[in-house]
């Protein structure tokens, strides 16, 4: 099967498994850190973020390591993000919405975890 690249964004069209219900949905604009982004109606916002390139959400408290999707479940709690002022929203398990505003976790300056 030929696997074709969405122009920038990181989804398979045609999905193996999905065939054309991938590329038929609409899309759907969401906000992250104040950059509009297109996401794919339905899609995870996870899915949504790594179609756009953004693997990081936030940084280990401990560690100030970065830290991202895991399990891809909800069960490790390591891709929360702050949705429309909400925190701690686990991205793999809420779908996107048009209008979706996301923040993501910011490492403060100063800390010994910038570098
Ligand atoms: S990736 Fe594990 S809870 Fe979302």
């Amino acid at each position: 099967m030929k696997v074709t690249y969405m122009s920038n964004r990181r989804r398979l069209i045609p999905h193996p498994e999905l065939n054309d219900a991938a590329a038929d949905r609409p899309t759907v604009t969401i906000t992250v850190d104040g950059r509009p982004l297109q996401a794919a109606a339905g899609q995870s916002l996870a899915a949504a973020l790594w179609a756009n390139g953004i693997i990081t959400l936030g940084y280990h408290s401990a560690t100030g390591l970065p830290r991202g999707v895991y399990c891809g479940i909800g069960h490790c709690y390591e891709c929360r993000v702050t949705v429309d002022g909400t925190p701690n929203v686990r991205s793999c398990l809420t779908p996107v919405r048009n209008g979706m505003c996301v923040t993501l976790e910011k490492i403060e300056s100063g800390s010994d975890h910038d570098d």
